[in-house]
């Protein structure tokens, strides 16, 4: 063995990498629940990658055949249903997971110096990654496919003067058609899984750059031994590596309750509507995107003018990515900051809930109010970070680990 792996060491830096990355690669000691789900989010990625694959042996990207290839793999392929669950069901777990990867960021001030750029390739991979499951949402050809990528594609049409010329080159066709399914099955298969696998790889890369933060907040890399070795760290394997199997065991036996019992959650994971095959002719009574959709959703309905909500909905994101810069605290974790910070850390994730919520529903005026207002807090929550998280007093941020 050790002769092999020092013929592949001559060739190949496989124990540098290994010891680098892994084995001596010191991870702070005290990572808790919320660090769980960078690795389930690699899993994920990874379930969607390989039943995708299995899916596409019989799927039909095809205006004429794709619902009924779908209706095949689920009735006819072997174990088809199974594959198409853990896809389907998969990506709405895969974006529960990432809700929590980035909630724990804004947890631990996890995007502040030094890990901006981190964060920032974190939201290109969240973008990325809608773009991803609003293709695939298109290939079922089911009514909420079409009246759905129909919607959001005419929303480009309120560009002013390139607007609707804009529309019809990304449908590729006057209205929603055969040349759209196609072309968002070549981006959905092949295009956005490699640009993600290129993203997640630079993710991981500047990580091991800058190195994990943690629920204190502590840089254990200001506390080195002799040999240079942070007093607060620990290998990364065997012991996170063991932890993060432990994580994935309990994910796996939600995921599979959830696949095989409640595979499409009473319509928030595949909508009753996408079970009936797209109709042109016909619009659905409440067109509205899956849950994970819903709170940008809601912001671009809040406003009455359909460009002016498209800048909302488009900021909403974008604010997202100046986040580290907005975040004038002298203290990362949320352990150390004052009651200001804490608070409107709790405001602004009911009001990410609520706008959820409210992007389900029919907008009737009382509920369009309330997106309004639950819009403007998700908005100040931001806009207003650089002021409250510099006048309130934090605690002192401990030298050690706690
Ligand atoms: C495919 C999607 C993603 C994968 C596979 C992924 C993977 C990982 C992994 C393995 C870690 C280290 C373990 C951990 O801290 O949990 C990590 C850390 C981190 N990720 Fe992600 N990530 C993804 C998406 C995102 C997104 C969308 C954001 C935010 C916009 C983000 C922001 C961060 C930050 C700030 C850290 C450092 C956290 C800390 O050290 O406290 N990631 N990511």
């Amino acid at each position: 063995m050790t002769n092999f792996v020092g013929w592949i060491d001559d060739r190949f830096p496989l124990t540098k990498v290994w010891n680098e990355h892994l084995a001596q690669y010191y991870a702070p000691r005290n990572f808790n629940f919320w660090y769980f789900f960078g690795s389930l989010a690699i899993l994920m990625l990874v379930n969607q990658i390989v039943t995708g694959i299995w899916l596409t042996m019989h799927y039909k990207p095809d205006a004429a055949m794709a619902f009924a290839s779908v209706e095949y793999i689920m009735r006819d392929v072997e174990w088809g249903w199974l594959l198409r669950y853990l896809h389907s069901t998969g990506a709405s777990m895969f974006f529960v997971v990432i809700y929590l990867h980035m909630f724990r960021a804004l947890l631990y001030g996890s995007y502040k110096q030094p890990r901006e750029l981190l964060w920032i390739f974190g939201m290109v991979i969240y973008v990325a990654l809608m773009a991803e499951a609003f293709m695939g949402y298109l290939l079922p050809w089911g009514q909420m496919s079409f009246w759905g990528a129909q919607v959001i594609i005419s929303l480009f049409g309120a560009i002013p003067y390139v607007g609707e010329g804009l529309a019809q080159w990304i449908r590729g066709d006057f209205v929603i058609s055969d040349a759209t399914l196609n072309r968002f099955f070549a981006f959905h298969v092949i295009a956005v899984p490699l640009v993600l696998c290129a993203l997640v790889f630079l993710h991981i890369v500047a990580l091991h750059k800058v190195g994990s933060n943690n629920p204190d907040g502590v840089e254990i890399k200001n506390n080195k031994d002799e040999n240079g070795i942070p007093l607060d760290g620990i290998p990364f394997h065997p012991y996170y590596s063991v932890k993060d199997i432990a994580g994935v065991v309990v994910f796996l036996f939600v995921f599979s309750i959830i696949v095989f019992f409640a595979p499409e959650m009473n319509g928030y994971f595949l909508e009753k509507d996408n079970f009936v095959p797209a109709n042109p002719l016909k619009t659905p009574e409440h067109i509205a995107p899956l849950w994970y959709f819903t709170p940008f959703y809601a912001i671009l309905r809040a406003v009455p003018d359909k460009l002016g909500g498209v800048i909302a909905m488009g900021g909403a994101i974008a604010i997202l990515f100046v986040l580290p810069w907005l975040d004038r605290s002298p203290v990362k974790s949320m352990r150390y900051r004052g009651m200001l910070s804490k608070l409107a850390l709790g405001i602004f994730v009911i009001s990410f809930f609520a706008l959820g919520w409210l992007g389900m529903q029919a907008a009737t005026p009382e509920f369009t109010i309330l997106a309004r207002i639950f819009s403007l807090i998700y908005f100040a929550f931001f806009i207003l970070m650089p002021f409250y998280t510099k006048m309130e007093t934090t605690k002192p941020v401990p030298e050690r680990v706690t």
